[in-house]
């Protein structure tokens, strides 16, 4: 996107587009140029993209995010509107306190530990899987199926189901965002929900007579002494939505990754020759690549001075997350993708009460999946540009594949 006078109407336009959703770093870049703190006319909803801002809003206690899915006219029918309204993104304190720390517990460092020897296991599959080809695709061929199959484990969904419950929860994200989903998306989902939360219940009875090493099993087992125990509803729902929140966010993350190590020879170079940069670096690939674009959006709860604007109580405001952490008021250079930049306090996973409750997952499968790759074949090139496509939602980032060859240019 070139860089002439445009209103910010047609900023958001452009980065709604197909065009801007190829980069939409840069093209919401350009609407916190021109208005960090706008109302679009057409909707109502305050998009608001300098970082202060968006980090004030992420942390205040004086925006929530209850509410808003009710006001859909469709609400009372659709199990799908009903079943994200109880999802821990959509909930207040104190009744998201209280779930919250129920699956962070269960979701903690000894169970991710033990998960650690799975991962080495399906990157050291995917990449061995890669040997003989001279080409392939680091979405499809490596990429798409290891964020999915660590949650499902951690989880205890049984092996043979991965697939299928993946499909169902991939569903759920298309409801998101600031645009209404159709009658006819909306049904589609409606049946897969349907489907998920049949699924999740009966593994959660599973789990209750037999016991396993995972995440359902230590939650189940905490709630004997827990004061409010969650209910099956709320553990089914809670549950659910970590692989719908983990799966496609991370697998977008490792394949951005690796492409902002190849369109940068010198960084993959210091990559390659030290890895204790891994890490670092996978915190720049989430700021200049991370997966959602746009924060859930908030409902001021009282009126608010946002940055010396006034939000009134009753507004809904849209943390514009990929503008924020390019703001050159809290990064130096913040186009550069810099392996080494440090601090790197970026909000690719948000921030406050509802940061994202799978980061430390993501920060452990991200690094381990881009270094296993780029370490076994460090002179792939890309075949295509591997911008993103269309994702059909506003909110999130996607691609469709990124194609590289390990031949010789
Ligand atoms: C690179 C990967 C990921 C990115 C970029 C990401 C990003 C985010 C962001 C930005 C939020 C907060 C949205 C807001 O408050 O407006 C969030 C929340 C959440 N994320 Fe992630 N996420 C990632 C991976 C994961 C993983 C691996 C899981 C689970 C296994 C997960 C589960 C969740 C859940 C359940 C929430 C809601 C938390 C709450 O409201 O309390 N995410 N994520």
């Amino acid at each position: 996107m070139t860089k002439v006078q445009q209103s910010p109407q047609d900023i958001l336009r452009y980065a709604q587009s197909a065009e801007g959703k190829r980069d939409p770093h840069l093209a919401y870049d350009a609407l916190r140029e021109a208005a960090p703190i706008w109302r679009d006319e057409d909707t109502g909803f305050i998009y608001v993209s300098s970082y202060a801002a968006c980090d004030q809003i992420l942390r205040s206690r004086s925006f929530g995010a209850a509410g808003l899915l009710q006001q859909e006219p469709r609400f009372d029918r659709s199990p799908s509107l009903q079943f994200l309204a109880d999802t821990l993104s959509n909930i207040d304190p104190p009744h998201h306190t209280r779930l919250r720390s129920g699956i962070q517990k269960s979701f903690s460092v000894p169970v991710l530990k033990r998960s650690e020897a799975l991962l080495a296991e399906v990157v050291a599959e995917r990449v061995e899987a890669l040997r003989d080809r001279t080409d392939f695709d680091v979405l499809g061929d490596y990429a798409l199926t290891i964020p999915n199959t660590v949650i499902c484990e951690l989880l205890g969904v049984p092996r043979d189901d991965h697939v299928r419950f993946a499909g169902w929860l991939a569903d759920q994200f298309r409801l998101l965002g600031p645009v209404p989903p159709s009658d006819e998306l909306l049904d589609e989902v409606d049946v897969s929900t349907a489907s998920l939360l049949d699924y999740m219940g009966a593994l959660i009875e599973e789990r209750r007579r037999d016991p396993r090493a995972d995440i359902i099993s230590e939650l189940i087992a905490a709630q004997r002494d827990a004061e409010e125990p969650m209910s099956v509803r709320e553990m089914t729902v809670t549950t659910s939505v970590l692989l719908a929140g983990g799966s496609d966010t991370t697998k977008t993350a490792i394949v951005i990754g690796t492409r902002l190590l190849l369109e940068n020879p010198d960084q993959l170079a210091d990559y390659l020759a030290d890895p204790a940069a891994a890490r670092p670096a996978f915190e720049e690939v989430l700021r200049l690549g991370g997966s959602v674009v746009l924060g859930n959006l908030r409902r001021a709860v009282e009126d608010v001075d946002l940055q010396g604007h006034r939000i009134a109580a009753g507004e809904i405001v849209v943390p514009v997350i990929a503008a924020a952490n390019v703001d050159p008021a809290k990064f130096p250079d913040p186009l550069w993708f810099n392996i080494r930049r440090s601090p790197n306090p970026h909000i690719a996973f948000g921030g406050g009460v509802h940061v994202c409750v799978g980061n430390m997952m993501a920060r452990m499968v991200g690094p381990v999946a881009i270094s296993a790759l780029v370490a076994a074949y460090p002179d792939m090139r890309m075949l295509d540009d591997g911008r993103d496509v269309d994702t059909g939602l506003p909110a999130l980032r996607g691609m469709n594949s990124l194609r590289v060859t390990k031949k010789a240019g």
